[in-house]
């Protein structure tokens, strides 16, 4: 499906914007033409220095969004990018695997034209609550579940963190992380949380884990409630729990799962709050900002339900 225009990205300006954290540090402007090769820098680059490569590759892609005018639900949205023989391609947000099959489309998308900044958003919080608590970065040991191209453990290395295990579903995604982010992650474990298996788990548990990360991947098709009970299990007590999700899914209301799970958790105190804010995670593709809630807390028992 041809775009019948573009949307170059959210330009920051209704009220609700400026209230809120944007995590998305860099607002842009304007409309981008699809003849134009990139979209303007910023979004906000995940913080260290990527491979040369990657970083070309991202500045050359050219993507286009549907017309502002349609909405899509989160599960539905996509874009169209250009295909080496002059087709464009479409890829919906959630088919990760085809996304992070091609260096720098899962940065360009997310970052440079929704204004994604999440993982350093979050990492900011953790970070700030560790000095709050008196504690180094130096002395986790993460599990990143939901990890991606390994965003996160760059920024979690940019703050001092020396072992982040990776985990997530998809092949792909640790191909992505081990081809753009070398390094980064002492592990990367392909699993599946719901059916781990034995060697999995002990493999997991040697790494000795001390704190979870789970940046942009509860819900929505993405992490269930029975993955994010298996990560948190396997972290110590008192250990740090950094989430980012939808604020709908804490809602009373919410059949997902996860706000009886976490919310009921974070009422009885299971999971002690640190730091807690509603922010705007990226723009949608009609730009309307999607609002999550971000959570730094510590384990202080078991999850409910
Ligand atoms: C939007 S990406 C976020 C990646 C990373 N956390 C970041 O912020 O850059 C969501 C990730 O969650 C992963 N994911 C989805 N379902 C999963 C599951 N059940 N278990 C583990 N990872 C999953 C996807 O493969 C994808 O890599």
């Amino acid at each position: 499906m041809a775009p019948t225009a573009v949307n170059g990205t959210g330009n920051g300006t209704s009220r609700e914007h400026e209230v809120l954290h944007r995590a998305g540090g860099t607002q842009r402007s304007g409309a981008a033409a699809p003849e134009a090769a990139t979209a303007p820098a910023g979004g906000s680059a995940p913080s260290s220095q990527h491979p040369v490569d990657l970083q070309r590759a991202r500045e050359a892609i050219r993507l286009a969004l549907p017309e502002p005018g349609s909405k899509f639900s989160q599960d539905d949205e996509f874009c169209v990018v250009a295909q080496p023989d002059g087709t464009w391609g479409e890829y919906r947000f959630h088919d990760y695997d085809r996304i992070f099959g091609v260096p720098g489309l899962y940065e360009k998308i997310f970052y440079d034209v929704l204004g994604c900044d999440s993982p350093r958003f979050m990492v900011g919080l953790l970070s700030e609550a560790l000095a709050a608590a008196g504690e180094q970065a130096s002395a986790l040991r993460v599990l990143d579940l939901g990890a991606g191209n390994g965003i996160m453990a760059e920024e979690l290395a940019a703050v001092g963190v020396e072992h982040s295990v990776g985990v997530d579903i998809l092949t792909e995604a640790r191909d992505a992380a081990l081809r753009d982010r070398p390094g980064l992650y002492a592990d990367y474990q392909v699993a599946d949380l719901t059916r781990l298996s034995a060697a999995q788990r002990e493999t997991l548990a040697g790494h000795e884990l001390n704190a979870l990360t789970v940046v942009a991947a509860l819900g929505f098709g993405d992490i269930p409630p029975a993955a994010f009970r298996t990560a948190y299990d396997l972290v110590a007590p008192g250990g740090w729990v950094v989430l980012t999700i939808k604020d709908a899914f804490l809602d009373a209301t919410d059949t997902s799962g996860f706000g009886g799970m976490i919310g009921e958790s974070i009422r009885s105190g299971a999971l002690e709050v640190v730091r807690r804010e509603r922010f705007q995670h990226r723009l949608a593709t009609d730009s309307s900002p999607l609002l999550y809630e971000g959570i730094v807390a510590r384990k202080r028992g078991q999850l409910a339900g």
